[in-house]
């Protein structure tokens, strides 16, 4: 299959594009750097600089591509850690999941690609009432904290965009992601001391490792359609998230914080991500995306890496 990536340098992309190569895809890798170009040629992929926002640009990059099918892996996640202002720190990202599904969409559409596979995000954006194990049918929180609304809409547009476009359409709502390029902020936070247990640090999470996010994405070219939570098998307390992390960095354990003075220094949806989540379900991903993750456990896969991860003020 011939597959267009958009977004294939960052965390998700950098794994995706080599375990699209080897499982015989021809891949056409978009950058807006073409200082990018050989890493990606390295990889195996035919890079193509293309900015995900200029409509016109988009156009042309697929129409030249003529891929079967499209990969949006496009974020804008980097120096992402001020809670108190999520709206503010995912602008980018928001803008990306609206007009940049809509570009490629559009561009799709015109190059009568076939397959559509995006990403979204499971956690923080179903409601927390749902009880542990939320699945895909799982509504939204219709009213998440104030700071959280633009995101949420993002959220919703990229999956309604994709789902209702005429192709076939598949959403992968990711956990919090980790491993190489995608938990170097965590680390630096972990290790100043700055990611405290608020209250009892019983918001459960569900993590994805960067490489099995990837993997889903290539199982998602030729398995399913529609939505899959696409997290690994072991949803846990924050508490236990973030010990665990101290301790496989070397770290100081984390600080605990009540909440009253969580919400004064991460705001209402600081507390809300720390404390009331509930951890999703992969049940539907393994069955129709026949996918499994390859860390079944972030325990396994902090253990792997974390302890090489070098902070992000040290790159
Ligand atoms: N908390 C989390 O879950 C999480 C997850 C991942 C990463 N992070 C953190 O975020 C930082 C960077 O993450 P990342 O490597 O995934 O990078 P990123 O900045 O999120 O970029 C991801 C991809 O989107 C592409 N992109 C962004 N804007 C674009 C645009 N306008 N047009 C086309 N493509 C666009 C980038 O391509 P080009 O820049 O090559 O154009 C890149 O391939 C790291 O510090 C990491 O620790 C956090």
């Amino acid at each position: 299959m011939r597959v267009f990536v958009a977004g294939a340098t960052g965390a998700v992309g950098r794994q995706l594009v080599p375990q699209l190569v080897a499982a015989g895809h021809q891949v056409i890798a978009g950058t807006r750097s073409e200082s990018k170009f050989d890493a990606l040629a390295a990889l195996g992929a035919q890079p193509v600089a293309v900015d995900g926002l200029d409509a016109a640009a988009v156009g042309e990059a697929v129409a030249h591509a003529e891929p079967d099918a499209i990969i949006h892996q496009m974020t804008a996640l980097t120096g992402g850690s001020d809670l108190k202002h999520f709206d503010r720190t995912f602008a980018a990202t928001n803008r990306l999941r609206t007009t940049g599904t809509d570009n490629l969409l559009a561009a799709a559409r015109a190059a009568g690609v076939r397959r559509f596979v995006a990403q979204s995000f499971a956690g923080w954006p179903n409601v927390w009432t749902a009880g542990p194990g939320i699945t895909e049918d799982d509504p939204f929180d219709e009213h998440p904290p104030k700071h959280q609304r633009e995101s949420l809409a993002a959220i919703k547009h990229v999956e309604r965009a994709v789902l209702e476009a005429p192709l076939e359409g598949v959403v992968l709502r990711f956990g919090l992601f980790y491993g190489p390029g995608a938990s170097e902020d965590m680390v630096e936070l972990i290790r100043k001391r700055r990611m405290p247990i608020v209250g009892s640090g019983d918001g459960i999470w569900s993590m994805t490792h960067v490489a099995d996010a990837a993997g889903a994405s290539v199982a998602a070219l030729t398995h399913g359609s529609g939505v899959y939570n696409v997290v690994d098998d072991d949803p846990a307390p924050v508490r236990d998230i973030f010990t665990t992390l101290a301790e496989v960095t070397g770290a100081k354990k984390p600080p605990r914080v009540p909440v009253w003075l969580a919400r004064l220094m991460a705001g209402e949806v600081g507390v809300s991500l720390l404390t009331q989540e509930h951890g999703v379900s992969n049940a539907k991903a393994k069955r129709e995306l026949q996918w499994a993750p390859q860390w079944a456990s972030w325990r396994d896969g902090f253990r792997s890496g974390m302890a090489d991860t070098h902070p992000a003020s040290a790159r």
